[in-house]
């Protein structure tokens, strides 16, 4: 693996007595789309702060290309932050504001004048030099923002809730554009939400979060298939949780049924959670169903019909149909046996890592 750009080994911070972050570890490569997922309060942006320099660790280090930078102060970082309430000068235009950390490293006028065309270019503003910033809408003071920490040729940009004050529409529109921002130039982005679509929309690699310690990392694509605790499946979108036994390999039982899986390398009759999302659900002919349910409730939702039921051993489901339900009438539900998700109780992400490479090895 190429080196890390940023690294975080051990890092803990600490506010007078209170501990915010403890023990984090976590790799940034070059180039890569990066997303701290969590709730309020759940440190992300006390990580944006420590990688910027606008904090110092209270333990452990933090590398930038292997060397350690934790006294390193911000402007000497190729690090750049476009923050939440973006942060512009508002008695400058927007080519002032662009070219502000231009003009501080003494570049000339020719120079600046280029690199604020080539960045509005990027933000889609161009010819918007002499606008004031009160004068723009709340998206175009964002591109604004991002145009001004960009111009600056940062290694790394990190991005603080940038999209949280956009409304439904143009907060798609910005994922988007961001991005699309990111491929072209290469670099690499650190982005923060609490909105779990987003982070599964736009990134390569998400670090959930929760109380100031990383959960789970890994691809959209590995979190929202491999939940690694009851946490992090709620917290990623919707999912149905019911407890379960694992038979033997590949074999699961829940809601009073065995159903064959995907998942081993656990105890016989070792108990566990299984996830199953709303969207994997199907209601189907009873015969057809691998469990039958009765239907509690139905609302429409553009696409689909979400739906509630409850099974004959009192498990609730959430299910996405395409076709209407009758309330009260008993369907099948279906599934295939990979959409079930094994979760084991109470356990670590190292722990759950070290007992699959050992199941791998041995099957
Ligand atoms: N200067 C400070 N002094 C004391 N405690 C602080 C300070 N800044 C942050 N905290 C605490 O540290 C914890 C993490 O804060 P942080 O701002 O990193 O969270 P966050 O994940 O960014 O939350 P949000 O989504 O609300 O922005 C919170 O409990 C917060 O109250
Ligand atoms: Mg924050």
């Amino acid at each position: 693996m190429a080196q890390p750009i940023i690294e975080f080994k051990n890092v803990a911070m600490q506010y007078g007595e209170t501990e915010v972050l403890k023990s984090i570890d976590l790799e940034i490569e070059q180039g890569k789309f990066y997303t701290l997922l969590g709730s309020s309060g759940s440190g992300k942006t006390t990580i944006l702060r420590l990688m910027a320099g606008f904090l110092t660790p209270t333990g452990g280090d933090i590398l930038f290309n292997g060397e350690r930078i934790n006294d390193v102060p911000p402007e000497r970082r190729r690090i750049n932050t476009v923050f939440q309430n973006y942060a512009l000068f508002p008695n400058m235009n927007v080519a002032e504001n662009v070219s502000f950390g231009m003009a501080l490293k003494g570049k000339s006028k020719t120079e600046m004048k280029a690199k604020v065309a080539e960045m509005l270019d990027l933000v889609k503003l161009s010819g918007y030099e002499d606008r004031e910033i009160s004068e723009l809408s709340g998206g175009q003071q964002q591109r604004v923002a991002i145009a001004r920490a960009l111009a600056n040729e940062p290694e790394v940009l990190l991005l603080d809730e940038p999209l949280s004050a956009l409304d439904y529409k143009l907060r798609k529109t910005m994922q988007y554009e961001l991005r699309a921002i990111q491929q072209r130039l290469g670099i690499t982005f650190v982005f923060v939400t609490h909105d779990q679509e987003e982070a599964l929309a736009m990134s390569d690699w998400i670090f959930v979060m929760n109380d100031g310690k990383i959960l789970q990392n890994g691809t959209p694509v590995d979190i929202y298939d491999e939940p690694i605790n009851h946490f992090v499946a709620e917290f990623i979108g919707e999912s149905n949780i019911v407890p379960g036994v694992m038979r033997k390999d590949y074999l699961v039982s829940f809601a009073g049924k065995d159903f064959e899986n995907v998942d081993g390398g656990m105890r016989p009759n070792e108990p566990v959670e299984v996830v199953l999302r709303p969207e994997d659900l199907d209601l189907v002919p009873i015969d057809e169903g691998k469990l039958v349910v009765t239907i509690d409730t139905e609302s429409f939702r553009g696409d689909y019909y979400e739906i509630t039921a409850h099974d004959d051993d009192n498990n609730h489901w959430q299910i996405q149909a395409t076709n209407q339900a009758e309330i009260g009438k008993r369907y099948g539900m279906y599934f295939d046996p990979e959409d079930i998700h094994i979760m084991r109780l109470n356990e670590s992400e190292a722990a759950f890592d070290a007992r699959l490479e050992q199941y791998d090895e041995e099957s």
